[in-house]
């Protein structure tokens, strides 16, 4: 597995565009917040290359704290780019940066095409779409971040049926803090972050398989969960509870201390961001 990662080395809380963030929380103890960032990142880095992933790394940039959260930076499958374009514009910046870095892998042959979104289409990546390789499908997410037209931009550009879900609370404001979909083909979710629609669609296509994620875990963003290889996931937290069920399933739950990217409202998941997805 092949992922991009990006270090914390500007990371921190400098603006609010989602719940989690309090900029003078994070003053208060900035040094030491800052210094548990750098460490749990480095840990995940090494744990996932432990786990026998390769790691990208795109260079981190002043003034961007949050280009630390590469989910956001666009999705791939098949080698195809799909960048995001971001709603808010305290991460508009990312863009480009985003853009040298595909350009960078494509020069390299680890993708092949980049495309971007039409204008005036929010898209915010992986973090709002899902793949799928069981159902050969996109579970993407719309409404606080993403607009529900990148749904069909992304069906066009991959050829593969996609199933919309609305977000409808603030806290989950992108798909991956509240669905994480597991190799084997089951799914971790919180129900309340989806309207009655998207909760009876994930029932109908994960039935038994659909796993939810009991609130205290979401609120410490368990749901936001990477799996680096077919039986490891790494979460930033995960009660005992969870993770009975995870190993009853095969999975081999890992920890990593993520709290200070919590406070931005990011954990495993959004930290990460898969290269070589395959749709076959
Ligand atoms: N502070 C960032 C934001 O609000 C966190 C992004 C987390 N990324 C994710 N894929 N959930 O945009």
């Amino acid at each position: 597995m092949r992922v991009a990662m990006s270090p914390p080395d500007f990371f921190s809380i400098d603006y609010v565009i989602n719940p989690w963030m309090d900029p003078a929380a994070w003053q208060h103890d900035a040094a030491q917040l800052a210094g548990d960032a750098k460490a749990g990142w480095r840990e995940m880095k090494a744990l996932y290359e432990k786990l026998g992933a390769s790691v990208e790394v795109q260079r981190p940039k002043a003034g961007l704290p949050d280009l630390v959260f590469t989910a956001n930076s666009a999705v791939v499958l098949d080698g195809i780019v799909l960048l995001a374009r971001f709603r808010f514009p305290e991460r508009q910046g990312e863009e480009q940066e985003n853009m040298a870095f595909f350009q960078r892998l494509r020069r390299q042959y680890a993708v092949q095409r980049i495309i971007t979104m039409p204008e005036g289409v929010f898209f915010e990546g992986a973090g709002d779409a899902i793949w799928d390789l069981t159902r050969q499908s996109f579970w993407t997410g719309y409404g606080p971040r993403s607009s529900l037209q990148a749904s069909a931009v992304i069906a066009r550009t991959y050829g593969k049926p996609v199933h919309p879900l609305k977000l409808v609370d603030p806290r989950f404001y992108h798909l991956d803090t509240c669905l994480c979909v597991l190799p084997g083909g089951e799914a971790l979710h919180f129900p309340a972050a989806f309207d009655a629609d998207g909760r009876s669609l994930l029932q109908k296509h994960f039935g038994k398989d659909l796993i939810e994620v009991p609130e205290a875990d979401a609120l410490k963003l368990a749901a936001n969960a990477f799996p680096i290889t077919p039986n490891d996931v790494v979460f930033g937290s995960c009660s005992t509870a969870l993770e009975g069920q995870l190993n009853e399933r095969g999975y081999i739950v890992h920890r990593v201390n993520l709290g200070s990217f919590a406070r931005s409202g990011g954990s495993a998941f959004c930290l990460t961001l898969t290269l070589d997805a395959r749709s076959a």
